[in-house]
């Protein structure tokens, strides 16, 4: 074999190279830019076939709303078990004193309140009183039961992965660039996720988030806080952990940080201040208002309820709930409330959007859920709840063109109607199902059936079956599409609110339609939200799965919510009974007491 190139062949090789130059300058210049035009368009061309092909599984035509016979492929249940290794129980664990109620101050007992006796009570001291009044046993987790939920445990595992290694222990994880996010300086996430990893039966991982609570958080830090976030993520989860598990060493924390959340309530109405620093207990409003969110301070009641009901103590139900007999004093339109409140006079702010998304929304979801915790017999709760549903009916809820999604618009300053819908809705669905169980109208279920398929079709109406934060609905009859995204709301943040409505949905009406939305929603978010390195990204647009541009934020309620649902939706044997818990905000279930 022979191999050889003579120097005649290269410098003919040159020459032809030459000529085809000179040909091409030759060409006039109109000429050489059309060609050049036409070859970018060639390779544009290229790359959208294979990004179609990419999407092909999950492609949706996009002026036709899915069918739902379409995508239920899912037969569900399926009988595959697997379940994790049950080894030992969690352990309760006393650790050492901590001393919760203020620096050494002076308080009564809440046990011998006649006698006025004082002593100093240390979160010790309240657990061992709890402990000894009442056996309570812990949930058991039975692991997942079949692929479904085994693919959700391990997008749990996925995240925590990209958690433990460049976050453990900070508020977020930034997956992409493999850093960190503080908000709160609290462990946002790894408290957030307990309750999930204790109920998906993730022990060696929860055991490890155990160690980082004893030894690590410290909520005496010089940081002004978000009270509604902090009192729902973090207050919430101890809680939600500490009835799950019966490990006093929750109990401790949530105690802590509920004192020093409580200064929030010292303002002339007693409807709360948004911000407290930890440390000081110093209180201000957001640097932006001088007035407090309606849904932040109507979202702090089962939490702080419950810290009452398990210590015995009885000022923090009564702080927090003092908010809601206020708000129930209130004028309303129709039952529904504005967005902002005065905390010095106590009013609503007038001319205010009315809308049932952000500053808002968990104002009705609270109503009924605090009827519940309560064990359904303060009554007034019930009424503002049926009379805001019937209010949102009303003012709020239209069809949009041309295949009649029913969605639930807002009212701009209280009277013009925007058909905007925020993701943040698509709870509705399921606190209207939970209420529907409670008694409520036949109508609450229909319109939780006809708001969760809107809610769908959000996702499954883009190509990368991923949401928008926001949504607008044609109203009009000449535009072919009844779902408008625009570019300032085309972002998706790995937000629970459909998939915690599909498993309410489920849970209540055993349609297995509800789970086959949920698994083709979950594709969605593996497919355009995974970091390989571990964690899942909030991304930019959900409409070019080719650039769906991410934004390098897992928020805590990923782990929290999004993936609790998911693996709720999944199981089988609905293992969390709603007749025992009634979940908070965040996803964090807490026990219904009986009336009394
Ligand atoms: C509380 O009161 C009870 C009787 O009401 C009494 O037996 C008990 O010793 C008191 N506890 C304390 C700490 O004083
Ligand atoms: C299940 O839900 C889907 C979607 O709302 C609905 O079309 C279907 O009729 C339901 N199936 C049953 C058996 O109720
Ligand atoms: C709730 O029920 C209990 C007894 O079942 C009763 O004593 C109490 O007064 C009721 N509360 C209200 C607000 O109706």
């Amino acid at each position: 074999m022979s191999f050889s190139v003579s120097i005649s062949d290269i410098q003919q090789m040159s020459i032809n190279k030459r000529s085809m130059w000179r040909e091409w300058n030759r060409l006039p210049r109109f000429l050489r830019f059309v060609i050049i035009i036409l070859l970018v368009v060639c390779f544009l061309s290229l790359i959208y076939v294979y990004s179609a092909f990419r999407e092909l599984p999950l492609k949706m035509k996009k002026s036709k709303l899915v069918q739902q016979n379409d995508i239920t492929k899912i037969t569900f249940p399926i009988s595959f078990t697997e379940s994790l290794k049950k080894d030992q129980q969690v352990k309760p664990q006393n650790n050492e004193q901590i001393e919760v109620f203020g620096k050494g101050q002076q308080i009564e007992t809440p046990h011998n309140k006649s006698k006025k006796e004082v002593k100093k009570v240390t979160s010790k001291d309240v657990v061992k009183q709890i402990l000894g009044q009442k056996e309570e046993k812990p949930f058991e987790a039975a692991g997942p039961t079949n692929p479904y939920q085994k693919a959700v445990v391990d997008a749990f595992k996925h995240a925590w992965k990209g958690y433990r290694e460049y976050a453990w222990g900070q508020d977020h994880l930034k997956p992409v660039s493999k850093s960190f996010h503080n908000w709160f300086g609290v462990g946002l996430t790894l408290i957030d996720a307990l309750d999930t990893m204790y109920v998906m039966g993730l022990k060696k991982e929860f055991q490890e988030a155990r160690e980082w609570i004893a030894n690590k958080l410290n909520f005496n830090i010089n940081k002004d806080v978000n009270f509604f976030e902090t009192t729902i993520r973090v207050l919430g989860g101890l809680l939600s952990t500490y009835h799950l598990t019966q490990d006093s060493l929750f109990l401790e924390k949530a105690i802590d940080i509920g004192n020093r959340l409580m200064p929030c309530f010292k303002t002339q109405s007693g409807v709360p201040y948004s911000d407290v620093n930890l440390q000081s207990g110093t209180v201000h409003p957001p640097s932006w208002s001088i007035d407090s969110s309606v849904s932040e301070v109507s979202t702090i009641q089962l939490e702080f309820r419950d810290l009452s009901r398990v210590t015995g103590r009885t000022e923090y139900e009564e702080a927090a709930f003092h908010v809601s007999k206020h708000l129930h004093t209130l004028p309303k339109k129709d039952g529904l409330v504005p967005m902002f409140i005065n905390t010095d006079t106590g009013k609503f702010r007038t001319r205010s959007t009315i809308t049932l998304g952000a500053r808002a929304d968990t104002y009705y979801e609270y109503l009924l859920k605090q009827w519940i915790q309560t064990g359904r017999n303060i009554t007034w709760l019930k009424e503002d709840y049926m009379e805001a549903i019937e209010g949102v009916m009303k003012n709020l809820v239209r069809k949009s063109k041309p295949n009649q999604l029913v969605f639930v618009g807002e009212l701009l300053n209280g009277k013009k109607y925007s058909p905007k819908m925020d993701h943040l809705v698509c709870f509705l669905s399921g606190t209207l199902v939970l209420g529907y169980h409670y008694g409520m109208p036949i109508s609450h279920l229909r319109l939780a059936e006809q708001l969760i398929n809107t809610c769908y079709q959000m996702y499954a109406n883009t190509a990368t079956f991923l949401s928008p934060e926001i949504a607008h609905f044609n109203l009009k009859n000449e535009k072919s599409s009844d779902i408008i995204i625009k570019s300032n709301d085309a972002h998706n943040l790995l937000r629970p609110e459909t998939v915690e409505s599909l498993w309410y949905m489920y849970y209540f009406t055993r349609n297995e339609t509800y789970r086959s939305w949920g698994w083709n929603i979950f594709q969605g978010f593996e497919r355009y939200t995974k970091v390989k390195t571990g964690g899942y990204t909030t991304i930019n647009d959900v409409r070019h799965p080719l650039f769906v541009n991410p934004r390098d934020m897992m928020e805590s309620f990923f782990l929290g919510e999004t993936l609790k649902y998911f693996y709720l939706l999944f199981s089988d044997q609905q293992e969390l009974s709603l007749d025992k818990y009634v979940i908070n905000s965040e996803a964090h279930p807490l026990p219904i007491y009986s009336a009394r």
